[in-house]
């Protein structure tokens, strides 16, 4: 009898890991903003979607890398796609305002919307410097702020289209991880505030579904070389980042299942958030322990 409840139990447990009911056929001739495109996941995940026949207008601060991710969406993306940048400084909350303006104007409306770009992430202790204190404001304008500010702007768009919000965080937006507090802080907040907004939205009926993507350790070239500079070769040596494309492509589908929340690598970053609140004081030492330089004493 057991035997029998425990197979079926398994069972059901395999069919739920391997099904898989992405329809990449839904994402053709779509029209997607994405923030933060010109390298890293953000990059991948325009050329998915240039792949899967959407049209697509990219933003970030260099305009000459922004044409080349451009090119490249021509290359993989289908003849009836549409590939558009404009440059925006994301610091800038007036620069928000512009590219949803532009977006519409050029795409003829917006059905997703990919919030991905964050600041240069500043590695290091928090000693309540003055320059601690000047670069929180703008972590928090880049990270948090933006993402709001293009949300409200993008909000009777995609009303329209009942699309989707895509909000790129981190696993240090549910597990705080040291030198990197006020990163965490940023994403902790998109949270927050992103959580609160899917609950009212289903309050009023409001079709546009938002998409929290819970994301670890990611080998793009910004942050294996900020850990390198940080010292991080023991966390290097026992984690296996994530390639961006398979990220990426996490990313997109989870947008298309309209999910509330995703997790990739997914055992990586949901188990360690699932015993959080159960057994913190062991969390807690594990990810000092991993994220100890190479020059402190372990
Ligand atoms: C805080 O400031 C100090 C020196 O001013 C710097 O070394 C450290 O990296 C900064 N930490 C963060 C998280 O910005």
């Amino acid at each position: 009898m057991w035997k029998k409840i425990l197979a079926v139990l398994v069972g059901l447990v395999i069919g739920y890991w391997l099904y898989d009911d992405f329809d990449p056929e839904t994402l053709n001739a779509k029209r997607v903003v994405i923030t933060g495109a010109s390298t890293g996941i953000g990059e991948q995940i325009a050329y998915h979607y240039a792949r899967f026949g959407a049209k697509i207008l990219i933003t970030a601060r260099r305009e000459e890398v922004l044409k080349q991710v451009v090119d490249r969406c021509r290359q993989v993306g289908s003849t009836e796609g549409q590939y558009e940048y404009i440059t925006a400084d994301m610091s800038d909350m007036s620069a928000t305002q512009n590219v949803i303006r532009e977006a519409t104007r050029r795409l003829g409306g917006i059905d997703i919307l990919v919030l991905n770009h964050i600041t240069v992430m500043p590695l290091g202790e928090w000693k309540g410097t003055p320059q601690n204190l000047s670069s929180l404001q703008h972590i928090f304008d880049v990270n948090f702020r933006a993402y709001v500010h293009l949300t409200s702007h993008a909000f009777s768009e995609l009303e329209k289209t009942s699309g989707s919000v895509i909000v790129v965080s981190s696993f240090a937006g549910k597990v705080s991880i040291p030198f990197v507090a006020p990163y965490s802080a940023s994403k902790f907040a998109l949270d927050g505030f992103f959580s609160a907004l899917r609950q009212e939205l289903r309050m009023k009926n409001c079709d546009i579904s938002i998409t929290l993507c819970i994301i670890g350790l990611v080998g793009t070239d910004n942050a294996l070389s900020k850990l390198m500079e940080f010292r991080q070769d023991f966390l290097l040596s026992v984690m296996k980042p994530a390639t961006p494309t398979d990220t990426a492509l996490a990313i997109v589908k989870g947008g298309q299942r309209r999910v509330r929340e995703i997790y990739y690598p997914y055992l990586d970053v949901r188990i360690p958030y699932l015993l959080r609140d159960w057994l913190p004081n062991a969390i807690e030492s594990v990810t000092r322990y991993i994220s100890t330089p190479s020059h402190y004493k372990r």
